[in-house]
């Protein structure tokens, strides 16, 4: 028996800038964590994160929602390219949309969102200024499996920042964006190594129900809550 394994293919979805891809690939060329690029699609072709994926030799797929009948028949097509590309587990690296529950279903549990609140708080957009208007002292972000309740599924790891007295949400979206850089990746090389899993009752890693989402430690490490 071997104990080298192959890198788990993976495809990304980025709708914009690419900073979280960028944080990816810099992760797999570190070493740390262990995966192909088999494609990086987006529903925007003038998306940063596609000529940042071209750059890298990375296959890109760029398709146009408003080219479809509906959004189903888009995700739909979408996701049966992204399976044909090989990828194993798919990453949601600011894509920016809802995704039809019938093309999720076949990812369940294969299948990572990054997003800019400590989940259960906050879904959808505006994040860092409900944060603000809510008076709250901390705030963060959470990598989920997704499901198909938008920014809804189980949570799998946080990473948290302080709120400062006179922050502005461009503020703290500046001083979590690094955090989510170090998020994502330890996220994702948890799940190419196949020891997160989801099951009715949740998260397990290593087979072990999660009791609450992992925190990212000032060393960029994931540690129990
Ligand atoms: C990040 O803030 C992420 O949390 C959210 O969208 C943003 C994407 O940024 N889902 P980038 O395109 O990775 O730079």
């Amino acid at each position: 028996m071997s104990l080298t394994h192959e890198p788990m293919p993976i495809a990304v979805l980025a709708s914009g800038r690419g900073s979280n891809l960028k944080a990816l690939i810099a992760a797999r060329d570190a070493g740390t964590l262990p995966v192909r690029f088999a494609l990086v699609a987006s529903d925007r072709a003038t998306a940063p994160a596609l000529r940042l994926a071209e750059s890298h030799g990375i296959p890109t797929l760029a398709l146009n929602p408003k080219s479809y009948a509906d959004r189903r028949a888009f995700d739909l097509d979408l996701f049966r390219r992204l399976a044909d590309s090989g990828a194993k587990a798919l990453v949601l690296a600011g894509f920016m949309r809802i995704i039809d529950g019938q093309a999720l279903a076949p990812w369940h549990g294969r299948m990572l969102n990054v997003h800019p609140s400590l989940l259960p708080k906050y879904r959808g957009l505006r994040t860092h200024q409900r944060a603000l208007d809510a008076g709250d002292r901390e705030h963060g972000a959470s990598v989920h499996f997704v499901t198909a309740e938008l920014d809804g599924g189980p949570v799998i790891a946080q990473a948290r920042i302080a709120v400062h007295e006179g922050d502005s949400a461009d503020d703290l979206a500046a001083r979590l964006l690094p955090r989510e850089h170090r998020l994502l990746p330890a996220v994702t090389a948890l799940l190419a190594s196949g020891r997160l899993g989801l099951n009715e009752a949740g998260v397990t890693l290593d087979g072990v129900p999660l009791a609450a989402p992992l925190q990212l430690d000032n060393g960029g490490e994931l540690i129990a809550a």
